[in-house]
C-alpha cells in the first residue's frame, strides 16, 4: 500500500471497528408494535402500527409529535389521559424518561405538591380520545383513511 494511503485506511479501519461494536453492542431499543389493541366504550380499535409506520412513509415524529429524548417513544396517554384526575396527578410524575418532559406542561420541575395557579392549564391539552381522534381523522382527511361521519366502524369493532 502506498504510504499516503496508510492515514485513510487507519481511519476506515476505526471507523469499521466502532461500526461492528455499534452493531453487536445496540443501545437497548424500544419495541416497536406491529398493532396496538385500542379498548374503549366506543369498540375496540386495532391500530395497524406497522401500515402506519413502515409502509406509508411517515416519520415517527410525524405522530410522536414529543419524542422527548429523541429515541423514547411514550405512549400518547402518559400526557393525554381520561381524565385530569387524582390518578394522573399521581402516576404521571414517575412516567417520563425526563425532566425535559416535565417542561413540557409545567414551567418549572415541580417538586412535591403544587398549588392551584401553579398548575398547567388543562383546557390546552386535549384528552385521551380527542388527542387520538383529532390526530386520527385530521391526517386521514389530508392523506386518505378513514374520517367521515359514516367511518366509525372503520376504524371501531362493532
Ligand atoms: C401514524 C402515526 C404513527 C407513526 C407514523 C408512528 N407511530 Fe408509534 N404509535 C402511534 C400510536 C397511535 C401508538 C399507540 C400509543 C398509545 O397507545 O398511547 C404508537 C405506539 C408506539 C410505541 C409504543 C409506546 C408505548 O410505550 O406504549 C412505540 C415504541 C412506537 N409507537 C414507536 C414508533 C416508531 C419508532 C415510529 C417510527 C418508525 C413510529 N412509532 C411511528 C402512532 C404512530
Ligand atoms: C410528553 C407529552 C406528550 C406526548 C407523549 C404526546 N402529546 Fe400530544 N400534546 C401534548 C401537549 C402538552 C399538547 C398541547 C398542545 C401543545 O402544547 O402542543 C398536545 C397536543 C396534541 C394534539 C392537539 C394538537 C393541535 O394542533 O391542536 C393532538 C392531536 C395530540 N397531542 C395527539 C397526540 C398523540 C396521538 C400522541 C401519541 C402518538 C401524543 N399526542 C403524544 C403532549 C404530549
Ligand atoms: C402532559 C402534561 C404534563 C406533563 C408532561 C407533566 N405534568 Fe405534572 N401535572 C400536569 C397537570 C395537568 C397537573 C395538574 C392536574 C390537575 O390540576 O388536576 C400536574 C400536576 C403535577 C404535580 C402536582 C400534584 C399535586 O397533587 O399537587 C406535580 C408534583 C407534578 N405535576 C409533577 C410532574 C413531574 C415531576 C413531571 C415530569 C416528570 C410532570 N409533572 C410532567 C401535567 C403534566
Ligand atoms: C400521519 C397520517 C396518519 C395518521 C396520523 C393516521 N393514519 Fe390511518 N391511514 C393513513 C393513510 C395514508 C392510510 C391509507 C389510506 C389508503 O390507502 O387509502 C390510512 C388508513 C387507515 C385505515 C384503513 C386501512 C387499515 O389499516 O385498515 C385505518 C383503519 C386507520 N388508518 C386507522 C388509523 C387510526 C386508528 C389512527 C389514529 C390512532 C390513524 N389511522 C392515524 C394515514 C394516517
Ligand atoms: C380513524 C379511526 C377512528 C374513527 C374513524 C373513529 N374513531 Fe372513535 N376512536 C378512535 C380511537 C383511536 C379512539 C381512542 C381509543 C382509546 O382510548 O384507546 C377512539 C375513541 C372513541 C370513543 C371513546 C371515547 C372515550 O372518551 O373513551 C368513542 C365513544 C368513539 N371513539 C366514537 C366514535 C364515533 C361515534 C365515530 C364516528 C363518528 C368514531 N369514533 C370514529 C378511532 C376512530
Amino acid at each position: 500500500m502506498q504510504r499516503r494511503y496508510i492515514p485513510i485506511a487507519t481511519i476506515v479501519a476505526i471507523m469499521l471497528a466502532v461500526a461492528v461494536a455499534g452493531y453487536l453492542n445496540p443501545v437497548e431499543e424500544q419495541e416497536v408494535p406491529a398493532r396496538v389493541v385500542m379498548d374503549n366504550t366506543g369498540g375496540r380499535v386495532i391500530f395497524n402500527h406497522q401500515f402506519h409506520a413502515e409502509d406509508y412513509g411517515y416519520d415517527c415524529t410525524d405522530c410522536h409529535h414529543d419524542d422527548i429524548e429523541s429515541d423514547t417513544f411514550l405512549s400518547c396517554g402518559s400526557c393525554h389521559p381520561s381524565e385530569f384526575n387524582e390518578q394522573f396527578r399521581a402516576d404521571h410524575q414517575k412516567a417520563f424518561p425526563s425532566e425535559e418532559a416535565c417542561l413540557r406542561c409545567h414551567d418549572d420541575v415541580p417538586e412535591g405538591e403544587l398549588a392551584e395557579e401553579d398548575r398547567p392549564d388543562t383546557d390546552s391539552i386535549p384528552l385521551r380520545a380527542d388527542a387520538f381522534h383529532t390526530q386520527c381523522m385530521d391526517c386521514h382527511e389530508q392523506d386518505g383513511g378513514p374520517y367521515e361521519e359514516d367511518a366509525c366502524y372503520q376504524c371501531h369493532a362493532r
